[in-house]
């Protein structure tokens, strides 16, 4: 991290921030050049400015501008190309940028300077268009609400009105006033993804705001908006650490105390990544929540798949991998081809989760080898043989695979022989 103080503001150094790459550097002297020149101010705000001070990875651009942040948006691509998407509730756009960048994020998020109104409590706000000044005090924490003036001179100056910097230094998280958590529950989810992600801890005074007040309006949130936290939680790489800091504030139990906690003896499996061989990659979200999930009984997997708005996917993987470790036990000693028509039952990233859970030899087989087992002898031969067509196919086409499965067919000659004794 570097800084320059002159009289007036902190500079930052953003040409010799190791965060920033070349491209990302040029883009932003893109963005403060027409800054500039529609003399409509522009800031670089919010996760930018907290990760520049914690030297962390940038993961996306927030633009700030006084003034209207489509309009704005229209000029982008006017001069630079690329794509705009406008949202004309929040006068928000996302610059799709031109693939001629080669950059990443390959979007950015253009923001129109604004108040914001809770007009209800965990309702979505009303906005007016504002200055940065409110636009930053409308935040979430202090951590978040730093902004960087591009256009002109301004290049790299320091917008701080909430002292966000001292608290990143004492490795705090702190909301802006006393009502945040009513305005916006899911912001007790954000704290806790920021103080486990860095290592902070919430203020005191905020932390009391962690109270049966806000969870009273966190109860009344869409399944929609806390599905989409516990997915934000499952993308990070301390997911688990982040859900047991939920569980003990009491957050699970706002939703049900039936919540299940998070199985620690699967805290690690969340990071292994599926082996080559068995040809497919798991969604880390998805197997988050089969985890998470696997040892509840049928009737609370589907309490919270509605609670929380499970996709029908998710859900099914979800119910199918609780109910196959039910079964695991009676499976031990089956045959391949038992095994098989069981598992061919169950979404793939079911028997893998349950694999990483149980180490059952049997899910890996199936998972590498016996799902792709197919028979040599088809449909077609059988028709050619004029065997007349009906459900006997499908029995004759299922002994021949099993026989396959099971090893008691090897090689072509011993299942034409099988099919021989089978008619
Ligand atoms: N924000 C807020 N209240 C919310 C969500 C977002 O005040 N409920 C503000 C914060 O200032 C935040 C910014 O919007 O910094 C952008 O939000 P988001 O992209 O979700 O977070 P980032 O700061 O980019 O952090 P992360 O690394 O978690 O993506």
């Amino acid at each position: 991290m570097t800084t320059h103080k002159n009289t007036h503001n902190i500079k930052l150094e953003l040409e010799n921030a190791r965060i920033l790459s070349s491209r990302q550097l040029a883009l932003l002297r893109k963005i403060a050049s027409l800054s500039e020149s529609l003399h409509i101010p522009a800031y670089l705000v919010g996760g930018f400015v907290r990760d520049y001070f914690l030297e962390k990875q940038v993961n996306d651009l927030d633009i700030v501008v006084e003034g209207d942040a489509i309009e704005f948006g229209e000029s982008l691509v006017k001069k630079y190309g690329g794509k705009l998407t406008p949202h004309t509730k929040f006068r928000t756009a996302i610059w799709n940028l031109p693939s001629s960048f080669i950059i990443y994020p390959s979007s950015l998020d253009l923001i129109t300077a604004r108040n914001e109104i809770y007009k209800t409590p965990g309702a979505l706000p009303t906005i007016k268009p504002s200055t940065i000044d409110d636009d930053l005090r409308r935040r979430d924490f202090t951590i978040n609400a730093m902004a960087v003036r591009l256009d002109g001179d301004h290049f790299g100056e320091l917008l701080d009105p909430l002292n966000g910097q001292d608290d990143l230094e004492k490795k705090l998280i702190r909301v802006l006033h006393s009502r945040s958590f009513i305005d916006d529950p899911t912001r007790i989810f954000r704290a806790v993804r920021y103080a486990v992600r860095y290592s902070f801890i919430l203020h005191p005074s905020s932390f009391i705001l962690v109270n049966p007040e806000s969870f009273a309006v966190l109860k009344t949130l869409s399944g929609e908006r806390i599905r989409h936290e516990f997915d934000l939680i499952f993308e990070e790489e301390k997911s688990v650490r982040m859900l047991a800091h939920l569980h003990e504030l009491g957050v699970f139990d706002v939703f049900n105390p039936s919540l299940p906690k998070f199985n620690n003896k699967y805290s690690n499996l969340l990071d292994a990544s599926a082996p080559a061989e068995f040809g497919f990659s798991a969604n880390r979200i998805t197997l988050g929540y089969l985890l998470w999930f696997m040892d509840s009984p049928a009737d609370v997997v589907e309490f919270f798949s509605k609670r929380f708005d499970f996709t029908s996917e998710l859900r099914e993987a979800a119910l199918a991998v609780a109910q196959l470790k039910n079964d695991l036990a009676s499976l031990t000693d089956a045959k391949p081809s038992k095994w098989t028509m069981r598992l061919e039952k169950v979404p793939l990233i079911s028997v893998y989760a349950l694999w990483l859970a149980s180490n059952q030899p049997a899910l890996k087989d199936f998972l590498v080898n016996w799902r792709h087992v197919k028979t040599t002898i088809t449909g077609d031969d059988l028709k050619a043989r004029g065997i007349p067509t009906g459900p006997r196919y499908k029995e004759i086409l299922f002994q021949l695979r099993s026989a396959w499965l099971d090893g008691d067919v090897k090689n072509d000659k011993e299942e034409e022989e099988l099919l021989n004794t089978l008619l």
